[in-house]
Order: C-alpha cells, then structure tokens, then sequence
C-alpha cells in the first residue's frame, strides 16, 4: 500500500521543532458524542436508564451536528487544521436490518463535501462504540453473525461516500469497548463476564478484518487503519517481581493481543481457548491509528480478578487531569506517548495520533499538554518513526459517554443547553501550531516549557528510560 508520502526527517532548529511537510493536523469526533438525537442506538436506550451516566446527562441534541456540523468545521477551518476525522452512526445508516436510508447517507455525502471545502481532508470511523438497536436484538457483537452484518453495511457506506474518503478507520478501540461493555460493565450492555468479552472483542477483530478487505475491493486507492487505544503501563515498583508480571499481563490482554493479531492473524488466548487462525485478519491495515491519553503504574492486587490482579495507579505527586485520583485520565504522562508509538512502530506500519487529550474544562492544563506531547511525537519522528498525522480529541465539549457531560475534552468550549461556543485558549494555540506546522521557542516559552522542549529537549532527558 503506497504512504501518503515519503517520510521526510522532521527539523528541529533552535527555534522550532518543525514537523514534516504534509503532516495531518486535525481534531477527532464520534457520531453520537456530537450528532445528537441519535435516538436509535444502545447508547441512547441507555443514557435512559437511571444510574448510568454521571449526574443522570443525557447526550440529547450533543453539539447539533446532524442539522449543523458546518458551523464546527468552519470553526475547525479557522484554527488552521486540514483534517478532521469523525465517524458514521450506523444506526441512522441503517435504521432496520438490510434497510438503507438514502437521506442519511446523502447527510453524510455533504458533511464529507463540507470538509473537503473548508480544506479538511476527511478521515472516517465505521464503529465508534455505537450499535443500532436491530444489532442489539441480534445479540450485537456476541453474535458471530455480526460479522457479515458490518461487511454488509461497510460496503454500502464505501459504494455512496468512497469517492469522497481515503482514510478510513475500522473499528475504534475493539478492546476499549468489550472491555467497558463486556467485563467491566461500564458500557451498555454493562455485562462482566470475562469470556464474552474476548469473544466479543474476537468478532471485533473479524468485522476489523472483513471491513478492511470489503474497502480495499470497492477502492483500490484506500488506506484502512486499525484504531488501537494504547494505554502505557509500567510497574508501580519496579522491583516487585509480582508487578511486573501483572503489568506484563495487562500490556498483553489489553495492547498485545489485538495488536499481534491484527499483524499475523493469529487469535491467541485469551481470544481463543487454543490459537486459531484467522487468515484475512493478518497484515490487515495500512496504517495504525493510536489513540494515547495516559499511563498506568500498575500494582499487584489479588482482589483485581477483572484487571488480572493488576491495580492502576499514577506516579505520587503528578499532575493530574479534571478526571483526578480517579481516572481513567489521571495522570499526564506526555513520554508514554513516544512510548507508545514506539511500540507500535514494531508492526512496521504508518502510524497516525487518531486520539489524543484531556479532560481539562477551565484549560489550565491543555496548552501545555498539547505542546509537551507533540514534542514527544516530534521526538518520535526524529527517530525516524513514520508518523503521518495528529488529531486532538477533541474539537469541541461533546457527550462523553458514561462521564456525561462532565469531561470536557474540547478545544472549543460547549454549552449544551444553549449550544453556545466558545474557543478555548488551547484552541487557538492548536491554531498557531497547525500554521507553523511545528512548535515554536516562543510558543514554548509562553507556556513555561521552553528549556524542557527546546534546551532539554525530550529526546535528551529520557535517553535510557527503555
Ligand atoms: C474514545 C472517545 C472518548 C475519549 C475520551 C476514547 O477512548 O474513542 O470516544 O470520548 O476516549 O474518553
């Protein structure tokens, strides 16, 4: 599969940190965490439910992009960004079983028109946590007949908006959403049964696999990436023979395993009891999007049967984000991002930022968030890693599933009542990066990072940490 491009070696001068000629700069969007009103999906059945979200939230009308995702994408415009990846609510797609709407799809076919317009190269997401309610009756993804289910609709979707896309993204997060949904009950169906959960996130796999292939036959021309979320876990002490092995387990079952099968096809354990091969699943991706928000320091903890006796912690006295002591995006750790992309710089692939932020709602943390892990991808790239694009989760406040509305990962602050925006600092010093194309001395100085990227730079403060 050819790249985008070739990988030119980024500079770094002494006064920016200058990224490569092409470079995607964008922000990252899920269908039902903006769209609103996506009354037909799992999700929405179960906001409904009482104790489910955080303050009883519902997503509601989200940040109205059915009716007026322009507005945001102009705003995307204005901030200098040349990409935007969102994804497709198949619920809306197809509202029945086998049955297609022509009015959603033409919806899409202009939202993708709209970015292209606005100089926003599109990339899209087929899954993004959400089902239709058909699926659901069916058993969704418990059921192996899921599988020709999703080849189904991705076809459709390739045959009505392919000539629009390049960029597409299977599945978001396989072992994210079985995980939440299937062991630890986070997510609709809020089931916590270990084996469905690895047999769900087996059928994920296959559907990852039949979708790749289903879009390569439509159009040649397509690059087709797997979304991984990579979380960095790390014994809590380093020492501890018992950490260390339950950290191994918890970077295995949570990374490894999908990562490994993606690449050689094979379903090891635990998604299968005995390895078993799945032929289309190897080699079946163009590029590996990584979806990188923190760590884990991880503790041996025999009460942790669902987390193979591993409990997550972060590092005594480090910054933490609006989710606090409690997670899930505790700590900010901007070197598990290098370290992470050189981990999956192992599968040999273009890799891309599909994800990436914090919850931050007064934005006293994201300027300096957003420069200190681009200086890590940055670092990455003058390795030689070929990393082709970034995308900032997210662009605006959006509906963030069991937190409700009470995470704020925007660049772009939402009031969803009144759907009243407003740009947040971090947005407009998103802007000032995407335009230099880099990192600049004084954008690090404003931010009071600017001996930790430029004097000190990354590479040289960590040399040896691996
Ligand atoms: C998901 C997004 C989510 C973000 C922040 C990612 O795991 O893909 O849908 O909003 O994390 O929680």
């Amino acid at each position: 599969m050819q790249a985008m491009y070739d990988h030119p070696s980024p500079t770094s001068t002494d006064d920016i940190l200058a990224f490569p000629a092409g470079f995607l700069w964008g922000t990252a969007t899920s269908s039902h965490q903006v769209e609103g009103d996506n009354r037909n999906n799992q999700w929405w059945a179960w906001e409904q439910q009482p104790g489910r979200i955080w303050h009883g939230d519902t997503s509601g009308l989200a940040c109205d992009w059915w009716r007026h995702a322009e507005a945001d994408f102009d705003r995307a415009a204005a901030l200098g960004q040349n990409s935007h990846r969102l994804s497709l609510e198949w619920s809306r797609i197809e509202p029945q079983e086998g049955v297609f709407d022509e009015a959603a799809l033409a919806r899409y076919r202009q939202m993708l028109q709209a970015l292209h317009e606005r100089g926003l190269e599109p990339m899209v997401t087929l899954h993004h946590f959400t089902n239709p309610l058909w699926l659901v009756e069916l058993g969704e993804w418990e059921n192996p007949q899921v599988v020709r289910y999703f080849e189904r609709y991705t076809a459709r979707v390739v045959e009505a908006l392919g000539d629009l896309v390049t960029l597409w993204c299977t599945i978001n997060e396989p072992a994210i959403y079985a995980l939440l949904s299937y062991l630890w009950g986070r997510f609709p169906p809020g089931k916590t049964d270990w084996s469905i959960a690895f047999g769900v996130l087996a059928n994920l796999l296959r559907g990852h696999a039949a979708a790749y292939h289903t879009i390569h036959r439509l159009r040649s021309e397509a690059r087709v990436g797997l979304v991984k979320a990579v979380r960095g876990f790390e014994p809590a002490n380093p020492v501890s023979p018992l950490d260390r092995l339950v950290t191994r387990l918890q970077d295995y079952f949570f990374n490894d395993v999908t990562l490994l099968a993606a690449k050689d096809g094979w379903l090891r354990f635990p998604l299968a009891w005995l390895p078993r091969r799945h032929g289309p699943l190897a080699d079946s991706f163009d590029f590996v999007g990584v979806n990188y928000y923190t760590r884990g320091l991880v503790a041996f903890d025999i009460r942790r049967r669902r987390e193979v006796f591993g409990r997550q912690g972060y590092r005594p006295g480090a910054a933490l984000s609006d989710s606090g002591q409690f997670g899930p995006y505790s700590e900010i750790y901007p070197e598990g991002l290098y370290h992470v992309l050189r981990k999956v710089a192992m599968l040999g692939k273009p890799i891309i930022v599909t994800e990436n932020g914090l919850p931050d709602a007064d934005d006293d943390q994201r300027p300096r968030f957003l420069l200190t892990h681009l200086a890590q991808v940055h670092r990455a790239l003058r390795e030689g890693l070929p990393i082709e694009g970034y995308y900032h989760w997210s662009l605006v406040d959006n509906f963030e599933w069991a937190e409700g509305w009470g995470l704020r990962f925007g660049l772009i602050e939402l009031d969803p009542q009144t759907q009243e925006r407003r740009i947040r600092p971090s947005g407009h010093l998103y802007a000032e990066i995407c335009r230099a194309n880099g990192i600049t001395r004084e954008m690090a100085r404003r931010y009071g990072v600017e001996e930790e990227l430029f004097s000190n730079p990354p590479a040289a403060r960590s040399a040896g940490h691996d």
